[in-house]
């Protein structure tokens, strides 16, 4: 690749495995990208821990007095700070907060996500218990961008996770959090790759993209 790392902000509220995942992906060169960022609206989240294991720079920025958003101040807040430092992806991984309008337009089609279903199966909190509590035989994990509803932005990548007789929440989690560290680095690297051909809500990703491999990553064209 002719252009230094792609420069990655994440955002999260938990543990920050897909951080891991993602982080060590890149000190790898499996992605072509460095964490340069990681901001938590939870003081003692595990993700800033993990990101200062690996001598990434985490911060924990107050969300102000709201439960589900961003309060107006902290999320210009949030965008100085990545801005600051170069961010060129904003990464959500476990970010238990809804990013407004604002916030979305410092970085237009550049905040990806990562939800524990099919989308648009199972939106919201809590998915794969939503999944096993509705029955249904297949679930997975999905990555999308961003746009301001919940979990409704359009289609990157998804991956099947089949659903087991004696599956509890908790172990089925477990193993839709193993496909999502890989559908994440599938995802990025495509936008990466760039640039992804967009068919309505549809990304043409992988084979079907007519520019796959070329520069210019991560520029978009409508269709
Ligand atoms: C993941 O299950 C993700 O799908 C959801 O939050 C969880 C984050 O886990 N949005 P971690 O903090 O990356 O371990």
């Amino acid at each position: 690749m002719d252009r230094p790392p792609f420069r990655l902000g994440v955002l999260g509220s938990g543990k920050g495995s897909n951080l891991a995942a993602i982080a060590d992906a890149c000190a790898e060169g499996r992605l072509p990208a460095r964490v340069v960022l990681v901001i938590s609206d939870v003081p003692d989240a595990g993700i800033l821990a993990r990101a200062r294991e690996r001598a990434i720079r985490a911060e924990y920025m107050a969300p102000g007095r709201y439960r589900t958003k961003l309060e107006e101040e902290a999320e210009l807040a949030y965008v100085d700070a990545l801005r600051a430092a170069d961010v060129e992806w904003v990464v959500l991984a476990g970010f238990m907060r809804i990013l407004k309008a604002g916030f979305l337009r410092a970085f237009p089609r550049r905040v990806l996500n990562l939800h524990p279903a099919l989308l648009p199966s199972f939106p919201g909190l809590e998915a794969w218990k939503q999944a096993l509590d509705y029955g249904v035989k297949v679930t997975g994990c999905t990555v999308h961008l961003v746009d301001e509803g919940i979990d409704t932005g359009p289609i990157l990548v998804q991956r099947v996770v089949p659903v087991r007789d004696d599956d509890t929440p908790a172990s089925l989690h477990e193993r839709i959090q193993e496909q999502e560290r890989l559908a994440y680095l599938e995802a990025l690297n495509a936008v990466f790759r760039g640039p992804i051909e967009w068919k309505g809500r549809r990304a043409l990703v992988g084979e079907n993209t007519a520019g796959a491999g070329a520069a210019g990553a991560g520029k978009q064209t409508h269709g």
